[in-house]
This record gives structure tokens, C-alpha cells and sequence, in this order.
């Protein structure tokens, strides 16, 4: 944990144009930037590090982890990519294409992107919800809207994606019962189903606490009913996989794997290690036994609703109810007179850091422009890495930035160099 001044924060944050992903994480005190491969490897996954098979071709720590997945997911062909996003990359470079439409619950900044390049449109089909509001499966598919475009459009639909859980709509889950629906409409069509499994054992979770019927269930029997409910799915498994650094494609379709495995082998690299190496693999074999033990996945969700809750008692607004992998805080209702053009949720991310030298993400105008429905700050939590006195300190800030934004003092930003895509990664900011 490093200790830096006020003063110290906002000139590291003026000399990184305003933009927090150009800060060095060695002057950031807690980084709730992501969870996305920042969490602690277990004593197990060390272990399986130590024997990692690197024959180029055919390695038995290939074998183990595709075994692993194939547990959880029974899918034909398993793709090994180095991270979600080239699992995405492949496959949308395969069914994408102008005129084409990919609907989703709603689709990851990446998702998007990829999505986008290969000149399909991109459609979100989640419905919105006050950010206050407490369904239990705010992440789901608007199975109207859905049945809509089908209707309307099902020649140009090449796949349909759900995301589980579904991250830029707070991180909120998907029911069986919503996967189910979308499964049969989707089958209906013959259009195959994908999932965008990031966080699949969060969302298991909150299935089994959450929907009728399914608190008798082991999670792994909900995920593999998940997985049946689909024809394939991309992964990053710098999430649910536990590891930091992994990801897979699967799918059932012979010829769509065919031409996804020419490319794999263009761009990531052989069938069986696709920009990974032995040992990644074997970290990834153990991960996903340990991310379906309810003992950890109670530890997870829980540890995130203190953070959450603390944060509702001192009247921060955030999304709920609470998921599983982050707090979102909702910046336009702390900051009610900001336009969102400027970027109220980047005010409250930059604050954090100048005021206590956390790191959060905005999920807002800033990162998907007009597609934006809310202003969030997300404020994401590394897997098996903070206690319970971090999170107590997180809080200590998040209530001070709270108070300063009631009392007028946070300026927006507006844009002074704007990349033409996933802006927020590299764009230059300059306070109003
Ligand atoms: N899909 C979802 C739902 C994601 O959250 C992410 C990554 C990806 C796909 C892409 O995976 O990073 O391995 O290429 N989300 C991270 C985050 C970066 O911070 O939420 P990747």
C-alpha cells in the first residue's frame, strides 16, 4: 500500500492528462480499477504453475485445463486465447460483418468494440432500471425487445450473447429462468446463443439465493445448466477463472470452429496454448475448481455487500442490489446538475484518488458515449485480496467525496484528445 499526499495525487493525476488508467499503480494506495486479473493466485495454483507442461503441441497441461472447462461447460471445441477480448476478436471477425446485428443483455465495453470493427451493429436489449430499484435479476434480457428484432431482423443475426453477470449494467445477474427464455426464442430462430461468461459462478450464486427453486442446487449443476442453455461461449478468465492472465472460445458448431481455429492460430497461436503458456493453464485448471466452492463465492458476494452496504448507510447512492464483483457508485445522482457531456462519473473517479488515492473506473458518458444509459463509477474488487480495514477506508473516502459533491466543490472535464475507439483507455481529460 503506497501513502501519497493530496498535492502529491493531483499532480500525478495532471501529469496522466486526467485520465486514471495513465497513473502508475505504485501511487494508487487501493486499485479498485478492475477485477479483471488482479486478484491473489492460490497456494493450489501456485503449485499447478510449478508443473506446467510447454511442449508447443498437445500438452498435458492443455489437457487439464480443457477437461476443467469441458466440467463446467460441455462444449465441443475449446479455443485457448490469451483474454476475453481475442476470444471476441476471433469470433466476431467470423460472424460479424456490415449489415449484421448482435444483440446482448448488454455488451462489455470490448464486446462492443469487436463488435463494431468488424462493422455489425452492436444492440443492448438489458432493460434499464432505476438504479435504486431492487429486482433480483436486474441483468436480464428483455425477452420482448428480443423476440422484436427477431422478428423484424432475424436473417442479419448471426449469434445472439448474453453477459453473465452483466457488468456495464452494474454488475447485475441473469436468471436461468431469463437464460432459458432467450434460449428457446434464440433456438426458435436457429440463431446460436453465446454467453459472455466472465463472471459465471457470481451469477450462479445469485441464482441460487436469489431465484424459486434453486437454493437445493450445487452451483456447478446451475452452470452447467447455464452452458446447455447455449451453443457456446467467450471467457475471461482473469475474472471468474481466477488467474491473471487466460481466457477460452467454445463452441459446438464444427464448421464456425473450423474457421475460429484458422484464425486462432493466425493471431493468438496453436490449438492447444493460444497465447498462453503450460503453466497459465494449470493455474486456470485449479481456478475453476475453487471458484464454484460456495465457501468462496459466500466470502465473495458477502464481502462485497458490506462494502456496499457501509456506503448506503453513510448515503452514497449506488446501484442495487448489490452484485457480486463491484460497487457502482451512481454519480448522477450524486452530482445531479452535472451534464453528463461532462463526464460526472470521471468527477467523482477523479476525487477518489485525489482525496484518498483510490482507483475506480467511470462506466459512463465517458466510456460509451451515447450508448450510456446511467453515470457509474465502478469501483471493482480484486478477488482474495482486501480486508475488511481497506474496505473500511474505501468508505472513510467515498463518504468525503460525497460531501464534497453535495457542497458544489467538483469540477467536470471535457475532452482534449479523443482516440476513435475505447476512448476512455487512452483519451486526454482537462478539468472545466
Ligand atoms: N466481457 C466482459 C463482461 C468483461 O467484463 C470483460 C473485461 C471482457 C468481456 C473482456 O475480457 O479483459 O480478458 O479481454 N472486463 C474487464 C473489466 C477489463 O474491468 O470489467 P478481457
Amino acid at each position: 500500500m503506497t501513502a501519497t499526499t493530496r498535492a502529491e495525487r493531483l499532480d500525478l493525476l495532471r501529469a496522466a492528462d486526467y485520465n486514471l488508467f495513465r497513473l502508475p499503480s505504485d501511487k494508487v494506495t487501493l486499485d479498485f480499477l478492475t477485477d479483471s486479473g488482479t486478484g491473489a493466485m492460490s497456494s493450489e495454483q501456485w503449485s499447478g504453475v510449478m508443473r506446467g507442461d510447454e511442449s508447443y503441441a498437445g500438452s498435458p497441461s492443455f489437457a487439464r485445463f480443457r477437461s476443467a472447462v469441458t466440467n463446467l461447460f460441455d462444449y465441443k471445441h475449446i479455443l485457448p486465447t490469451h483474454q476475453g477480448r481475442a476470444a471476441e476478436k476471433i469470433l466476431f471477425s467470423v460472424l460479424g460483418g456490415p449489415k449484421k446485428i448482435i444483440p446482448n443483455n448488454t455488451h462489455f465495453d470490448t464486446t462492443r468494440a469487436h463488435v463494431e470493427e468488424s462493422g455489425a451493429e452492436a444492440v443492448d436489449l438489458a432493460k434499464s432500471y432505476p438504479t435504486e430499484d431492487h429486482h433480483p435479476f436486474k441483468g436480464n434480457m428483455d425477452i420482448d425487445s428480443l423476440r422484436t428484432l427477431l422478428e423484424q431482423h432475424s436473417s442479419r443475426i448471426p449469434c445472439i450473447f448474453m453477459t453473465v453477470t452483466n457488468n456495464s449494467a452494474g454488475g447485475q445477474p441473469v436468471s436461468l429462468r431469463n437464460l432459458r427464455e432467450t434460449s428457446e426464442l434464440a433456438r426458435e430462430y436457429n440463431i446460436p446463443l453465446f454467453l459472455d461468461a466472465c463472471r459465471f459462478a457470481e451469477n450462479a450464486w445469485f441464482i441460487k439465493q436469489r431465484e424459486a427453486g434453486m437454493s437445493n442446487r450445487d452451483i456447478s449443476s446451475i452452470v452447467r445448466e447455464m452452458a446447455s442453455l447455449c451453443d457456446g461461449m467467450t471467457m475471461s478468465a482473469k475474472k471468474d477463472g481466477m488467474v491473471n492472465i487466460g481466457g477460452w472460445l467454445a463452441l459446438n458448431d464444427d464448421a464456425l470452429a473450423a474457421a475460429c481455429s484458422e484464425k486462432l492460430i493466425l493471431t493468438e497461436g496453436f490449438l492447444t496454448y493460444g497465447g498462453l503458456s503450460g503453466r497459465d493453464f494449470e493455474a486456470m485448471a485449479v481456478g475453476l475448481t475453487e471458484v464454484i466452492q460456495e465457501s468462496y463465492l459466500e466470502y465473495r458476494v458477502k464481502s462485497t455487500a458490506f462494502f456496499g452496504q457501509r456506503l448506503i448507510d453513510c448515503g452514497v447512492p449506488i446501484v442495487e442490489p448489490i452484485g457480486g464483483h463491484a460497487i457502482y457508485i451512481d454519480a448522477a445522482r450524486m452530482l445531479p446538475d452535472m451534464p453528463k457531456e461532462e463526464f460526472p462519473g470521471h468527477a467523482i473517479a477523479c476525487a477518489l484518488y485525489v482525496e484518498g488515492g483510490l482507483r475506480a473506473c467511470e462506466i459512463g458518458t465517458l466510456m460509451f458515449g451515447e450508448a450510456a444509459v446511467h453515470e457509474l463509477v465502478r469501483m471493482a474488487i480484486p478477488r482474495r485480496m482486501y480486508t475488511q480495514s481497506h474496505i473500511e477506508y474505501a468508505v472513510e473516502v467515498c463518504q468525503r467525496v460525497a460531501e464534497l459533491a453535495k457542497q458544489g466543490k467538483l469540477s467536470g472535464f471535457r475532452m482534449v484528445k479523443e482516440p476513435a475507439s475505447l476512448r476512455h483507455f487512452s483519451c486526454e481529460l482537462t478539468p472545466i
